[in-house]
């Protein structure tokens, strides 16, 4: 069967971009920024980014395109390239390992993407004067319903489904044409407007300056556990911001062809996604610093302290539509992103048509949502390890299942098939040429990448 190829370059770097730019960059990014420091978060984040992420971004694309097939079969199809034969057991594990991080991260991504989409109506209820004032109850209101955040969260999977149907060309790649250029015309409108809050240059150089004691450089000498907790914080959310830990790369870069230049289109994914968590970190910081309100507030940063500003200044309700409407298009992009992986597998792997793939994941999905909002609102008293499913598969897959994934394709990638890759990467090229950047991308993906990936395990395992 022919494989479906993205149709324009600019709709596979907009697409790409759609799925690393969500929740992670403008939701979690800046409250991560405000809890480490300002400046040495976006600092150790840049570095991040640019030193290992692109590396294993690049690396991920180029398995998929390797292998123009789904996530089971590509390890044996990308070995074949490279004339050796694999156990069809790293298909079976890599496919299952995708599978359950598919399903579990998006319950929990539709939940918190339901709460961005009930902000979305409460805005433009605001706009037209017909809903109170947003606050703190607001959001223990919200998040307190089942019955709400279930209505939320079902509204945002079927929003999801209906472009999946589509198809890739004509549903994710259009769509990303169109949303992904509005989402940075509003994100530059915001932060324009929130120059004009007083005191918004104390939160820019709150964010743009590196607290130096933050990173581990005291008075007393180098802290290394200070450093340390900063570094892996900073490189857990590299990994979770360029969407590494489930497929999805694997997806997208399996659905381009071989003409396209992966090395710069993987820059401009890594460009697009850091300015868009620094142009969230625009808005947010300085209009926390504006009114005083504590940066280091964590997860309600967005959607209780932000609100509580918008509230008080002129123009607040259209700068609050804005922002939430800029949180669910991030979200949208990057939930159907994480939807495709699961669609393609179930299309391939069980022979369903592209509607019956994703009917089928809604269903299940749908049922995980209701489970995890059931024990998050206390309605069932599932928990793990005392924590309600909500916080406890947040934690499971945010630090261990989805590390568990890029450590087992970054192992295969460095160790069975690195001159696939490399060659795939630079493409043109027919041979490997011994430059610096192949060395050190092998590096990376033998030794860096692993060895990081062991230590955030570990230091997640014994804290
Ligand atoms: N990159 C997305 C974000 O920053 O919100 C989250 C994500 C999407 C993680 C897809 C992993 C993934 F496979």
């Amino acid at each position: 069967m022919n494989r479906t190829h993205w149709s324009t370059k600019l709709g596979f770097i907009l697409a790409t971009a759609g799925s690393a730019i969500g929740l992670g960059n403008i939701w979690r990014f800046p409250y991560l920024a405000g809890s480490y420091g300002g400046g040495s978060f976006l600092l150790m984040y840049v570095l991040c980014a640019v030193g290992l992420g692109y590396f294993l971004l690049l690396a991920k694309l180029a398995f998929g395109r390797a292998a123009q097939t789904n996530i089971v079969d590509g390890f044996q199809v990308v070995a074949k390239k490279d004339h050796k034969t694999v156990s069809s057991w790293w298909g079976c594990f890599g496919g299952m390992l995708a599978m359950l991080n598919i399903l579990l991260v998006s319950s929990v991504y539709v939940v918190v993407a339901g709460w961005t989409l009930s902000y979305v109506i409460l805005g433009i209820r605001n706009l037209f004067g017909l809903g109170e004032t947003v606050s703190a109850q607001t959001f223990s209101g919200l998040t307190g319903s089942f019955s709400e955040q279930l209505l939320w969260g079902t509204l945002s999977i079927a929003v999801t489904a209906a472009i999946l149907v589509r198809g890739v060309k004509k549903g994710i790649e259009k769509l990303s044409l169109i949303l992904m250029p509005a989402l940075f015309v509003l994100l530059i409108l915001m932060a324009i407007c929130i120059l004009f809050l007083p005191n918004s240059e104390k939160g820019l150089a709150f964010l743009f300056t590196p607290n130096w004691e933050m990173m581990g450089f005291t008075k007393h000498g180098f802290d290394f556990n200070i450093f340390s907790d900063l570094f892996l914080t900073a490189m857990g959310q590299a990994f979770y911001s360029l969407s590494l830990g489930m497929g999805v790369m694997f997806i997208y870069g399996s659905y381009l062809s071989d003409k396209a230049n992966l090395k710069n289109s993987t820059k401009w994914v890594i460009v697009l996604d850091t300015l868009v968590a620094i142009m969230a970190g625009m808005i947010v910081l300085p209009a926390v610093f504006a009114f005083d309100l504590a940066p280091t507030e964590g997860p309600t940063l967005s959607f209780i302290s932000l609100p509580m500003v918008f509230s008080k200044i002129t123009g607040g309700s259209v700068l609050m539509l804005m922002f939430f409407m800029s949180l669910f298009v991030a979200a949208l992009t990057s939930l159907i992103s994480i939807y495709e992986a699961g669609v393609s597998l179930l299309m391939d792997k069980l022979s369903l048509s592209r509607t019956k793939a994703v009917l089928s994941l809604v269903l299940i999905n749908f049922v995980i949502v209701g489970i995890v909002l059931a024990s998050y609102t206390g309605q069932l008293n599932w928990t793990i390890a005392g924590q309600n499913l909500f916080s406890a598969l947040d934690i499971l897959t945010g630090s261990y299942t989805m590390l568990a994934f890029v450590l087992f394709t970054t192992v295969f990638i460095g160790w069975v098939v690195p001159n696939v890759i490399i060659r795939n990467v630079s493409e043109g090229g027919k041979k490997i040429s011994n430059t610096f950047f192949n060395k050190y991308m092998l590096f990376t993906l033998r030794f860096t990448a692993p060895i990081i990936l062991i230590i955030l395990f570990a230091s997640v395992f014994f804290k």
